[in-house]
């Protein structure tokens, strides 16, 4: 069944509303229960697509998952030995199933995992993760489009430094060093909060980890773990989102579990735009009641402007007044909005990775077609302030990491239906 999104342009946002659990920290939470038997609970998980695909890529190697919807949690029953094969199929559909290579290699010593390949943000290759296993002792070959795993004997901890900066590289560094012997040192690991919410569960299973936060990790392995009972992060990107849409829409709402100390790349990109933030014991409270003001912005790695916002932020200055500019510096292709945006009537003149834009006095409905996750919620957005009506296809994107986006933006006050 075909799905689109309706929006209909010109609602302001203005209410409370609850942030999700984060995508980014639950996958690879999710995957670090390979690395003990056991019952594990995880608490606030987000209803997402790519939760459902672990959750099946997790049953196919023998576990029992199963995910209670209105309580936002999963149980995952991980027995004593594992099926080590990796279905293409599954594999295929989640870039992210990436993180299992770590916690089965270290637990079980081998795992055949389809090579997760590129998608349409970027080629997005994995070497490092490869190297870093590798300096721990595993022998990693592809073989038929499969990346095989193995490890002869126990892991051994090293001091392996990344060259590139990278999320599920380090993740999966940290999981396979929680159970290798001795003492891995990390250097130049990613510093993004969902690491450090990995590490909290880690530690929850009795892993012995510190650093984490910081460019250097250090981890001491143990020769078992135990299940876990947690409770995942509220999602940066989805708490950015929403406020975004806010700025957007000259509303206030309340970001409901939101943490602003995770978000602070994004909350200073709005407060020189315009909008005013204020954090409060139940989450933080998003205005803007003036006319926004142009920005520079450029993406990094954390603690800078996650790139994961890039696509939102674009559609905020398509209609602010004078030009912004915006560096995209992590992905090579993350610009597939830029054409949906100019159907709208955006001035976007892109040139390499740097995105040129002149504020028009209005963006007018059109349809449009997600090509990526984030760019599906950019065009969203630039539907709330559309004249007339924005039709968005491709939510497939959207559902892979936004659990219930338009039933959240419906309750605030906007016009967006979901239909078939
Ligand atoms: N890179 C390499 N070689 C490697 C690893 C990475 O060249 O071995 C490059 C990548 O191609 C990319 C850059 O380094 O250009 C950063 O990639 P990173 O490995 O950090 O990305 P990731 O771990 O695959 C996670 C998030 C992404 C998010 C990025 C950057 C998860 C499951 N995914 O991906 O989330 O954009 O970090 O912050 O955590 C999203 O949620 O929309 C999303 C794409």
């Amino acid at each position: 069944m075909t799905e689109m999104i309706r929006v209909t342009g010109g609602a302001r946002l203005f209410g409370q509303v609850e942030v999700s659990g984060a995508k980014n920290a639950c996958l690879p939470i999710m995957a670090a229960t390979l690395l003990a038997s056991g019952t594990h609970q995880i608490q606030r998980v987000p209803a997402l697509t790519d939760v459902d695909i672990l959750g099946q890529i997790l049953k196919q190697l023998g576990c029992d998952f199963s995910h209670v919807h209105d309580q936002e949690l999963i149980k995952i029953q991980v027995p004593d030995s594992l099926h080590l094969i990796i279905s293409q199929q599954l594999a295929a559909m989640m870039r992210a199933s990436v993180v299992l290579l770590g916690p089965l290699l270290t637990r079980f010593g081998h795992c055949m995992l389809p090579f997760p390949g590129g998608d349409a943000i970027g080629v997005r290759p994995i070497g490092e993760h490869i190297r870093a296993l590798r300096a721990l002792g595993a022998s990693i070959e592809e073989e038929s489009h499969c990346l095989v795993a193995q490890a002869r004997k126990r892991l051994r901890g090293t001091r392996v430094r990344f060259d590139i900066t990278t999320v599920t590289g380090t993740e999966n560094l940290i999981m396979a060093a929680v159970l290798a012997q001795g003492e891995t040192e990390i250097c130049h690991a990613a510093r993004e909060p969902e690491i450090v919410d990995l590490c909290e569960a880690l530690r929850h299973m009795g892993a012995l980890i510190e650093g984490e936060g910081t460019d250097t990790i250090r981890i001491q392995g143990r020769d078992s773990l135990k299940p876990m009972d947690y409770r995942v992060m509220p999602d940066r990107i989805e708490a950015g989102t929403l406020a975004v849409a806010v700025a957007m829409t000259q509303g206030s709402i309340c970001l409901q579990h939101a943490c602003a100390a995770h978000m602070g790349a994004t909350l200073d990109v709005l407060v020189r735009a315009g909008v005013q933030i204020k954090e409060q014991a139940e989450g933080l409270q998003v205005t803007c009641e003036q006319a926004l003001k142009p920005v520079q912005i450029s993406t990094a790695p954390y603690p800078g402007l996650a790139t994961d916002m890039q696509a939102q932020l674009m559609a905020m200055t398509t209609f602010i007044q004078g030009v912004s500019t915006i560096e995209e510096t992590i992905y090579e292709n993350r610009f597939g909005h830029v054409k949906e945006l100019q159907k709208m009537g955006a001035h976007i003149h892109t040139t390499g990775r740097l995105a040129t834009i002149q504020g028009v006095s209005t963006l007018h409905g059109a349809s449009v077609v997600a090509t990526d996750l984030r760019a599906s919620a950019c065009l969203i957005l630039a539907g709330l302030v559309a004249q007339g009506q924005t039709h968005i296809t491709g939510i497939h994107h959207l559902d892979r990491g936004y659990a219930r986006l338009e039933h959240k933006l419906a309750s605030l006050g906007a016009q967006i239906q979901r239909l078939s």
